[in-house]
């Protein structure tokens, strides 16, 4: 299936709940079976089935990354394929063409379209008028690619996901939607610990009936949890930074809150860490912590997501 362009409809990687627990235990499985055939590698090596040959990714990023852009251009890479990255403002999405027109045109000359936006309904419309594939790299809504990378991480050390409980502590944001989609689709149970002002939006809660638990109390939600998870208190485009560093101040990450954890509790962040803020410099660098694999794990998580959408995966 190397070099043409995909058949039928697109297949768009925008959110966890659009998938099917099968399509996404898949994906999961080939990252953790890419990452274990490349050991020792150098990285620009392609991977020996190379399922992007002759494919090139466009990545559109209309807010900062730096995981995101580098994971997704080493991905291509490994799977043989080529990439073109360009801003927003770079582009004359910024001077104001259409999302849906761009979409159009760039469908004529790439073959998968990967895009970081401002507004989660501007990556549904580029979706509704592409005729590649489009994959969410985060939005105000969610940030699904991040939490495929972080369950590969947690399995790798600590076994399935399934029945466990994982911690969110910290704002109801786009990374926390896109864990309580996953867990609906991975049979994990997740408790989410928020001042009242920063709760996950109930639309999101619906995809997950009966697993996800809402706190304001962040040391309930830790005890006995198997997996502690934070994000910054600020994300990007939130208006009221004060205020959030007011409300989350209680929200801290710290050692004590860890020992509250199953004595086998890891610690997770999709990073950037605004260290002192959500999570303290002993947590990020201590023994629990995943965060560099969990870094890692973005490379061949994307690489799977990649493979999926070319259709290199059932
Ligand atoms: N975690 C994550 O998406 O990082 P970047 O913002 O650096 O891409
Ligand atoms: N919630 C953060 C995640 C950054 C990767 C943000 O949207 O800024």
């Amino acid at each position: 299936m190397n070099g043409g362009p995909a058949s039928g409809s697109p297949r768009h990687f925008i959110d966890l709940w659009r998938h099917d627990a099968a399509t996404l235990r898949a994906i999961l499985e080939d990252a953790k079976t890419r990452k274990a055939a490349r050991q020792g590698w150098g990285q620009g090596r392609p991977d020996l089935d190379a399922p992007a040959a002759g494919r090139t990714l466009a990545m559109i990023f209309q807010k900062n990354s730096t995981r995101t852009r580098f994971s997704f251009d080493a991905a291509i890479r490994q799977l043989g394929g080529a990439s073109v990255i360009a801003t927003g403002s770079d582009m004359q999405l910024g001077r104001g063409e259409t999302i849906a027109d761009t979409a159009r045109v760039l469908s004529r000359m790439v073959d998968a379209v990967m895009i970081r936006a401002v507004e989660h309904d501007d990556v549904e419309v580029f979706a509704a008028h592409a005729g590649v594939p489009v994959i969410n790299g985060l939005t105000n809504r969610s940030h699904p690619c991040q939490i495929m990378a972080d369950l590969m991480t947690y399995e790798a050390h600590r076994g399935p996901v399934a029945g466990r409980t994982f911690a969110w502590i910290g704002d109801g944001n786009n990374v926390c939607a896109s864990y309580i989609h996953a867990a609906a689709r991975f049979d994990f149970n997740l408790v989410v610990a928020c001042p009242d002002a920063y709760r996950p939006r109930p639309e999101d809660l619906a995809h997950a009936p009966g697993r996800v638990e809402v706190t304001s109390d962040h040391r309930a939600a830790a005890r006995g949890a198997d997996c502690i998870i934070a994000d910054g208190w600020v994300s990007m485009g939130d208006p009221d930074h004060e205020a959030r560093l007011v409300a989350f101040a209680p929200y801290q990450v710290d050692e004590a809150l860890m020992d509250l954890a199953a004595p086998d509790a890891v610690f997770l962040h999709c990073l950037p860490a605004h260290r002192g803020e959500e999570v303290t410099d002993g947590v990020l660098d201590g023994p629990r912590s995943l965060i560099w694999d969990e870094a890692e794990n973005r490379l061949h998580a994307q690489k799977a997501i990649l493979a999926w959408c070319f259709g290199a995966i059932a």
